[in-house]
């Protein structure tokens, strides 16, 4: 990164990096999470979720991309081996079992996905709010869409 632009942060950048490195590695883990559940549900509704999961699933990649970024400008490097991104990862992963035609139990774990995202983003965009303008702004970003997505499924849920 640029030498001002180093200069202007005042948080401490290990600290800052960690706190990408693991919200980084749960867009992964979510992108992970609904391209498969796109694959595996099964049943009446399946094909009216399946194209909104897959979608929801290149959203979160594309935060992945984003806070990659950010770690790379402030000279980090992101997570760059799979088995990592769970021992990273603050909210962790629910691996999809049981029945797969359960699309309200599916739903139910994208909530709880969606929910944790909201809730460190949160955190962490009041953490950087003076000392990392930059990637507080990031973070406020990601916030945004989490807590579109959130309503998206519960809409989603009560149609069901
Ligand atoms: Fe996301
Ligand atoms: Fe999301």
């Amino acid at each position: 990164m640029g030498k001002t632009g180093k200069e202007i942060v005042k948080a401490n950048i290990n600290e800052v990096l960690n706190d990408l490195n693991a919200a980084y590695s749960d867009e992964w883990l979510a992108h992970f999470q609904y391209w498969f559940m796109a694959k595996w549900i099964r049943g009446l509704d399946a094909d009216t979720l399946k194209p909104v999961l897959e979608e929801q699933s290149t959203d979160e990649l594309g935060h992945a991309g984003k806070i990659a970024e950010r770690i790379l400008q402030l000279g980090g490097r992101p997570v760059a081996h799979p088995a990592h991104l769970l021992e990273k990862s603050g909210c962790g992963f629910k691996e999809p079992t049981g029945d797969p035609t359960d699309l309200k139990r599916v739903i139910q774990d994208v909530l709880e996905a969606e929910s944790c995202a909201i809730k460190s983003y949160s955190r962490l965009a009041e953490k950087y709010r003076t000392t990392d303008m930059v990637t507080h702004e990031l973070f406020e970003d990601l916030l945004k869409d989490e807590v579109s997505d959130e309503e998206e499924w519960e809409r989603f849920m009560a149609g069901l």
